[in-house]
């Protein structure tokens, strides 16, 4: 006979849905380790693909293995013409996370083979999703403005390629280096709402592509990844600091959520975040300032007082935007640039699913009636 568990929690609000060692998030302390390495020294020490690396087989590379990754990954960021003339497509209107789930979905026609028991199909899968989601982030950008995109440039690392592929331009040093921190920093957070979709996705056992596709999808909406767009379009309302403590008492009046706070696991101020915040002071010291950081500043300030005895503290998508925003991305591809990150972890969770898979089939509380009879249509 088979168990039921008849408490219902909304959200799932903790409930365990899988056994995982790729990240740990201690909400109280505010601590969040990949692999078990505090987030901190990988954001000094590490890549963005060497956490890529670590993530998805568990182990930080040695320097051979690093190579060979970096290596395979450079030389397959070129999209196919096709994915090109297929996005060309997309209306300019539409949002780039619609056109990267479209265009995420469309590697599948090309290179699904469902080998998933084949560990060189699984390397090559984590390779080419790696090395084109970006591409294919930034074709969007630049063919909605009606111009052609740029081909990757095998000389420049990831980072730099990136902002390279979106600029049309070699990005500074620091600049690169500071983006390449900031996929460090998304690149995983244990099983949120967008790795449980591409959890459930993969436990199907269909192929990677539609795999990072619903991931993709999941991560838009705006109390997901969707917020660090969100927060730019609030700091943007609020306009002033004069007008940051009437705005917060508006919202709360009318029991608005306010962009950038709260989290269903940290109570206290987000790891990232702090380092976020940072890295923004640094590019403001060498770029110039942002007069909406110190609108951030006053509204952080504020919302602590008024809501920090309920846990409600910045998360990791209060500050990603003002750090974008000195990098010259636009802001409605902060989510775009967020799954960019966030598809190393995305496969980690892939990957470990595949080990010891059992599709995902939940129960439900029926609350509806039963042995209701039919009604014809011309008596209804
Ligand atoms: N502004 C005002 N009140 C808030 C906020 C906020 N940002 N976040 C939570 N609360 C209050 C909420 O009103 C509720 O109060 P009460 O118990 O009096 O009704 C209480 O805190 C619990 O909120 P909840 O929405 O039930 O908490 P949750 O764990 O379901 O939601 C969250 C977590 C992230 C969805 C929520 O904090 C939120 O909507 N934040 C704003 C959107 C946002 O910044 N999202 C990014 C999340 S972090 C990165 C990511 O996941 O991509």
């Amino acid at each position: 006979m088979s168990v039921v568990c008849i408490e219902f929690k909304p959200g799932l609000e903790g409930v365990p849905a899988t056994q995982s060692s790729i990240s740990y998030v201690d909400g109280q302390k505010g601590v969040l380790e990949y692999r078990g390495i505090n987030i901190r020294e990988l954001a000094k020490s590490s890549s963005f693909l060497e956490t890529a690396y670590l993530l998805i087989w568990g182990n930080l590379p040695t320097r051979e293995e690093l190579e060979n990754f970096e290596h395979d990954i450079r030389y397959h960021r070129r999209i196919k013409y096709r994915i090109r003339d297929m996005m060309k497509c997309f209306p300019e209107t539409g949002h780039p996370m619609d056109a990267l789930q479209a265009s995420a979905a469309a590697l599948g026609l090309f290179y699904s083979r469902r080998a998933l028991d084949n560990p060189e199909y699984i390397r090559t899968a984590v390779v080419r999703l790696l090395a084109k989601i970006p591409t294919m982030v930034a074709a969007f950008e630049l063919m909605r403005k009606g111009n052609d995109a740029l081909q990757p440039r095998d000389d420049l690392d990831y980072a730099a390629n990136f902002l390279y592929m979106l600029n049309e331009q070699e990005p500074d040093e620091l600049a690169a280096q500071v983006f390449d921190v900031c996929l460090t920093l998304h690149a995983e957070h244990t099983i949120n709402a967008s790795t449980f979709s591409a959890m459930v996705t993969s436990s199907t056992l269909t192929d990677p592509y539609a795999v990072i596709a619903s991931a993709v999808g999941t991560l838009a909406g705006p109390l997901h990844g969707g917020a660090n767009e969100d927060v730019i379009s609030m700091l943007s309302e609020i306009g002033s600091i004069e007008n940051v403590r009437p705005y917060l008492d508006k919202c709360l009046q009318t029991k608005a959520k306010i962009m950038g706070f709260g989290h269903r696991v940290y109570k206290v101020k987000d790891p990232r975040a702090i380092i976020l915040q940072e890295l923004a002071e640094k590019l403001f010291d060498k770029f110039g300032y942002d007069k909406y950081y110190e609108i951030a500043l006053e509204l952080e300030k504020a919302v602590e007082e008024k809501l920090g005895g309920k846990g409600i503290y910045p998360n990791v998508d209060f500050y990603s935007g003002l750090v974008y925003r000195k990098l010259g991305i636009s802001s409605d591809l902060f989510t775009p640039v967020f799954a960019i990150a966030r598809v190393a972890g995305w496969l980690a969770h892939w990957k470990e699913q595949l080990a010891t898979n059992r599709i995902f089939r939940p129960t439900q509380i029926y609350t509806g009636e039963h042995d209701v009879s039919y009604t014809p249509i011309q008596e209804r």
